[in-house]
Formats: structure tokens, C-alpha cells, sequence
């Protein structure tokens, strides 16, 4: 599993703790930047991200900003992209199952770095259901042919 990181300035220290963390066990990374805390703008990095786990480049995505919530938003734009924003554990367990989440974005700002990891390792653990889940997947892609 490739798994693709990218940050603002605000996310970048905290990036840079997720990355050597998924090293250290083994996982393979991609590091789109940005590559220090000077000020840049976080669509850039969720664009980039987003773009390549959406055309199969990238398996998965973790993007960091200060809130997690731009990151989701501009991720959320691409095709067959479903970018969370979790400060616990519970959510992060629970996007992989229900929602299959490919991209998961965290806030600096918000969560410490242990909380991340935690988070961070629970949502890499975790697999998706299928079954129901999947018909709502495609419910929301516009596909789905079942009732109301
Ligand atoms: C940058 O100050 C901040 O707005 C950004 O990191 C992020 O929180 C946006 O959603």
C-alpha cells in the first residue's frame, strides 16, 4: 500500500512525525510537500495528493493543516476521492469501515502528534465492509439502482 502525505506550513512538523512513524514500520511513502513551515496554501497539497490516489497512482492519502478541514474539503473535490477529518480514534476506525475513506486529513492544530499516530494507525489498520456500505458508496457516486 502506497501511501501519499501532503501539508501546509501549519501541518508540516506534524507531517513530518507521521511520516518517520510510517517508515519505521516498513510502509512505503510518498512525501508531496510542502517541505517546510514557511507559509503556503493547503489546496496545493490536498490537489496533489487527491489527484494521484484518484487516478490509482497513490493508494491512500494523508494530508495535514492546522484544522484537517480544508485539506478534506479540496481532497473531497476529485473523483472517487472520500477525504475524512478525524480527531479520534473511533472516527478514523469507523471511516474505513462505513466509509472507506482513501484520504484522511488530521489538524495540527487540533490533535498532538501521539493522538495522530493513534488515529493515524487505527485508520491504516482498519478495512472496509462492503455490503450495505458499498451500496451507499455508490448512492453517493449517483450509481446506485436499488428502492428509496
Ligand atoms: C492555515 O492558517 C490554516 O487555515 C490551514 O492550515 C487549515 O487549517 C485550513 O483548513
Amino acid at each position: 500500500m502506497r501511501y501519499g502525505f501532503g501539508c501546509d506550513h501549519a501541518g508540516f512538523e506534524l507531517k513530518e512525525v507521521l511520516i518517520r512513524e510510517l517508515l519505521a514500520a516498513g510502509h512505503e511513502v510518498v512525501d508531496m510537500g510542502t517541505d517546510s513551515p514557511e507559509r503556503t496554501d493547503f489546496a496545493i497539497y490536498a490537489n496533489k495528493v487527491a489527484q494521484a490516489v484518484s487516478e490509482g497512482t497513490l493508494d491512500r492519502g494523508v494530508l495535514v493543516c492546522g484544522t484537517g478541514l480544508g485539506m478534506a474539503m479540496a481532497a473531497g473535490r476529485f473523483p472517487d476521492i472520500r477525504a475524512v477529518s478525524v480527531t479520534d480514534c473511533f472516527s478514523a476506525r469507523m471511516s474505513r469501515r462505513h466509509n472507506d475513506a482513501n484520504i484522511l486529513c488530521l489538524g495540527a492544530r487540533v490533535v498532538g502528534a501521539g493522538l495522530a499516530v493513534e488515529v493515524l494507525k487505527t485508520w491504516m489498520s482498519e478495512g472496509f465492509e462492503g455490503g450495505r456500505y458499498a451500496e451507499r458508496l455508490e448512492m453517493m457516486r449517483g450509481g446506485y439502482k436499488g428502492g428509496t
